[in-house]
């Protein structure tokens, strides 16, 4: 930071002040058009799998002398020149390793993918996106954020290197401003390499979050420079008093020290002004950074709260003279957070149990790769089960998923990933707080996650303080934890909430004696595994029932680990190993498992019955859940164990009408029954204190399948290539019962401006593919022959057979001083189609090799006496021009008019590739237990989505998606 104009001095000269008047806030935004803009670049990157081990296989990157070592040198896909015609486009997020196939050679833990140290084929991905940047632009700051890229990326601009980011999880920004080419085209490519893992859970690989180009002016607010934080005298209060401070860091990158003035407005959800400083003047010294700060009150403060997330937003104006030079946004809640030693987590003054959950970012038919509202999808189904917090583990989350938090209500428990003191750990965790500090929904920051090494260790406890020391300076606002495996040593000696993974590991009650100034919270807890929809262990499938029944000795049942903490109101409460399934960590199985069961909800969000117990315990609307299905042919007269899950006083079971008796319902546990099967319907009514029937659940007896029914969780989607709609794929009998055992296979279509992005069931031992994507794959042109012509002429050469062993090898010219090139030459190289090919779309690309040239492939002629072009050819090849196996591209070419002809001035797959593109195979997914999922995206154009399933001998279903 910039010592010239100091903090202090600017506080003084700060007079902050309140209009109720709305009009005197728009001044500020006179002419403020675009002086900032912030562009998704989520789509058409072109995408191929390099490799780990061999060059060669990995275009041929880092081979050309100096590709390291001198500024603009990046070579192979990371030069501006090479040819990506022939990859294939995807669009952001994506995450190929959710493409490839279950291998038992990949790591079980990372939901054995055939990716990591075993394939070196699949483990490194590159991206190449192509962009314009307008001549206006030149004068501004330029740069790219990347929200994370799983893993170790390398970011090129025009063949300039930007930088190495190792983690997969911190987002990370670079300036280009000095590599662009303004008024032109610019490519940005990244490699991501999976070899290494990060995690011990599946991470997915590639581009799996957005992707963004900033422009600034060169005085701006700073990356992530602003931090919002509020004082509420009374939060509790009708119409409470609140100081909102906004601390901005103003960066000069421009070659002379600045003169501005930054004025703060504040705005309600609504838009409307609430509240602004007085505008101030200001300075930064050239190529430095300025802190200031700026209170504001407001009063009768909208808190921010579970119940009413409201947000507010803050709008950061910079002017020099008249002009606006930035203006930045900066969404934020008001509201209090208060951890306290004996009573636990107060929110605005009101005491609140954390009702948490730890997750992944993974989700069925996608990886790790969520789009936003799949995000949002997920917060609102552990918001329907009750749940009020998430724990990001173990990793720094999404930015949206914390948008989402932010606007639905969900309390954050933010995690960084390593702990250390490096300027590499420093680094990711110090831009985790700067990027996160101004969610509302944050309410803690964990430093790190069972630190095996540092939990018995004076390492550990030496650690946990210089990180809580270095994240306080950032943040001053919440506290630190670590979620420790093992206490009473190392790091719990020196973390400011003591965060405990699983009760039966440690002595909390002696713990909270010993530090009775530390504010407690319980981590991670239960981990009990349960698959959807078994009520009898089925281990040859991996599948587990799904009664809570205690684990095993070490893990307990998702009711002792709540009552365990109901019971002690000193602790803040606790986060349930998981609310979702995730991919990998297939405790207690191993292969062919893929999956964890640990979720309260399977990977597509299909509630488990656990999910319903804990719903039981915290949510107020009256309901029954009533387990298990009520299908069990040749069990006639057996006794079947019915379990019922209630929030309501009483609950009377009735089999088939017939009452089987009433109970008083234990608050927070659950009521049993033994019930002799007899088919047909078993019915658990609710009763309140007074006796009347508050909520009531049914299972019936069900038929054979009959129906497919397709259920959208939003049936408008926006058209704007990044919506979703999540689609629920129910089988169900013919008088409309789901068939609880039901594993149709059920094939998709979709008609309209939309896309399936991808297919889940939650089976965790599920080997179908969770994608269909189209196959892309290049072949490149070799065997390059030549000779010197005197004039072009369709001659014998351009046939299939035509013998060229004669003729000379084509060489680099490049490297080949010596080299006299003639007028003109002939050039002969061939292409082998794959096998399989039969049903793919064929397309020659080819770069110019000399100033005129013509093609042919087997005597066909393409293009006649083509001029130069610096992109090249492009032929959608006619299947009946090609053979099976070996096909002959010929080109007659005259020299360039500036270097000699030649077949390698260029970078990528050579002068001259087919792309092979076979199309993906029809979408289709069995059922698990009468569920699957299917998660179709709109695209940028507006109209209607169709999707139709089909499955033999069921009546097929078809729905209808608006995209606006
Ligand atoms: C914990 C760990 C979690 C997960 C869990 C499974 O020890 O922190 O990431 O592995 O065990 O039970």
């Amino acid at each position: 930071m910039n010592a010239r104009y100091p903090f202090k001095l600017m506080l003084a000269l700060l007079i902050s002040t309140f209009f109720a008047a709305q009009g005197q806030a728009q001044s500020t935004q006179t002419g403020a058009v675009n002086v900032r803009e912030r562009i998704l670049m989520d789509a058409g990157w072109h995408f191929a799998l390099g490799n780990a081990n061999d060059q060669h296989k990995d275009f041929d990157f880092a081979t050309i002398p100096f590709f390291f070592a001198k500024a603009g040198y990046g070579d192979g896909p990371a030069s501006p020149k090479f040819d990506d015609r022939t990859w294939r486009i995807v669009n952001l997020p994506h995450d190929w390793a959710v493409e490839l196939p279950f291998d038992r050679r990949g790591d079980g833990n990372h939901g054995s993918k055939a990716i990591g140290r075993n394939f070196p084929e699949n483990s490194v991905g590159w991206y190449r996106k192509t962009f314009t940047i307008p001549a206006e632009d030149f004068g501004r700051r330029i740069g790219i954020d990347f929200d994370g890229v799983y893993r170790d990326s390398q970011v090129w601009v025009n063949g300039f290197y930007l930088g190495t980011e190792p983690s997969g999880y911190t987002s990370f920004h670079y300036d280009m401003t000095d590599y662009l080419n303004y008024g032109g085209t610019n490519v940005v490519v990244v490699r991501a390499n999976a070899t290494i893992e990060e995690g011990w859970f599946y991470e997915g690989a590639g581009i799996y979050r957005h992707v963004w180009l900033t422009k600034t002016g060169p005085v701006h607010v700073a990356h992530d420079g602003t931090f919002i934080s509020a004082t509420v005298t009374d939060p509790t209060a009708a119409h409470p008093e609140a100081q909102v401070t906004a601390q901005v860091t103003v960066r000069n990158d421009s070659e002379s020290s600045a003169h501005f003035t930054i004025g703060e407005e504040i705005e309600d959800a609504a838009g409307q002004f609430v509240a602004q400083s007085l505008a101030f003047d200001a300075g930064a010294s050239a190529g430095a950074s300025s802190d200031f700060s700026a209170t504001v009150p407001v009063h009768g403060a909208h808190l921010w709260s579970l119940e009413d997330p409201y947000l507010y937003k803050l709008i950061t104006t910079i002017k020099s003279g008249d002009k606006v030079v930035d203006r930045y946004e900066t969404s934020f809640g008001i509201r209090t957070i208060r951890w306290d030693a004996d009573h636990g987590f107060f929110l605005n003054g009101k005491h609140v149990e954390i009702k948490g959950t730890d997750d992944h970012q993974d989700h069925a038919g996608v990886g790790v790769a969520l789009p936003d509202a799949l995000n949002a999808f997920r917060v609102e189904r552990l918001k329907a089960m009750g749940s009020n917090a998430i724990r990001t583990s173990h990793n720094p989350p999404t930015p949206e998923l914390l948008d989402a938090c932010d606007r639905l209500g969900m309390l954050v428990l933010d995690e960084n990933r390593a702990m250390g003191v490096t300027p590499e750990d420093y680094g990711q965790f110090r831009r985790l707080i700067l990027r996160d500090r101004n969610h509302p929904s944050v309410v803690l920051w964990s430093i790190g996650n069972e630190e095996w090494s540092l939990e018995p260790s004076v390492f550990g406890e030496r650690i946990t303080r210089d990180m809580q020391a270095y994240g306080r300076r950032l943040d001053p606002t919440r506290p630190f934890t670590v979620a420790l495996s093992g206490s009473g040593a190392g790091n719990s000696l020196s973390t400011d909430v003591l965060g405990f993974n699983y009760y039966v590991q440690h002595h909390i009650d002696e713990m909270h004696v010993r530090f009775p100034l530390k504010p407690i919270v319980g981590t991670e807890e239960s981990s009990s595994e349960h698959t959807r929809g078994i009520y009898a262990d089925d281990l040859g499938h991996q599948h587990l029932v799904a009664y809570d029944f205690e684990a095993d000795g070490h893990h307990v049942s998702a009711e002792d680990a709540w009552r365990y903490y109901l019971a002690r109101p000193f602790a803040a409460g606790l986060f349930y190993w998981t609310g979702f399934d995730y991919r990998g960590e297939t405790t207690p199985f191993e292969w062919p498992a893929i999956s964890s069961q640990f979720g309260m909800l399977d990977t597509c969000g299909f509630f488990k019955d656990n999910a319903h117990l804990l719903q039981s315990w915290w949510t107020d609307k009256p309901m029954v859940h009533l387990l298990p299905h009520w299908n069990w042919p040749g069990k006639d007269g057996q006794p079947i164990d019915v379990r019922v899950y209630s929030n309501a006083d009483a609950i009377e079971l009735f089999l088939n009408g017939k009452s089987l008796g009433r109970k008083a319902m234990p608050r927070n546990s659950h009521l049993e029954w033994k019930v002799a099967y007899e088919p047909g319907t078993l019915a658990a009514r609710g009763y309140n204190v007074a006796g009347s029937e508050v909520a009531s659940d049914t299972v019936e007896t069900a038929g054979a399948a009959a129906a497919i029914q397709l259920i959208p969780n939003t049936a408008k989607v926006a058209a704007d290539g990044e919506s979703v709609s999540v689609v629920t794929v129910r089988i169900n009998d013919g008088a409309g019962r789901i068939v609880p055992e039901a594993g149709n296979l059920v094939s998709f279509s979709l008609t309209g401006p939309g896309k399936i992005i991808g297919v889940g069931n939650g089976d965790p031992a599920s080997h179908e593919p969770d994608k269909y994507v189209e196959s892309v794959s290049t072949v490149p042109a070799v065997e390059w022959r030549t000779r010197s012509i005197d004039a072009r002429a369709d001659g014998p050469e351009t046939a299939l057979g035509f013998d060229d062993s004669s003729w000379e090898k084509a060489r680099d010219p490049r490297w080949d001083e010596r080299r006299i090139d003639p007028a003109a030459s002939v050039f002969r190289g061939a292409f082998t189609l794959p096998e399989d090919a039969q049903d793919a779309a064929i397309t020659l690309v080819l770069r110019s090799v000399g100033e005129t040239q013509s093609i042919y492939v087997n005597g066909h002629a393409l293009g006649l006496n083509l001029r130069r072009d610096p992109v090249g050819y492009t032929y959608a090849l006619d299947r009946g021009l090609l053979k099976p196996g070996r096909n002959v591209v010929t080109i007659f070419a005259t020299r360039f008019n500036d270097k000699g002809a030649g077949l390698f001035y260029w970078d990528g797959p050579g002068p001259a590739a087919v792309q092979v593109i076979t199309p993906a195979p029809q979408w289709k997914r069995s059922a698990f237990n009468g569920l699957a999922q299917v998660i179709i995206q709109s695209t940028p154009q507006a109209g209607s989505i169709k999707l139709k399933a089909e499955s033999p001998g069921l009546a097929p279903a078809e729905i209808e998606i608006a995209s606006q």
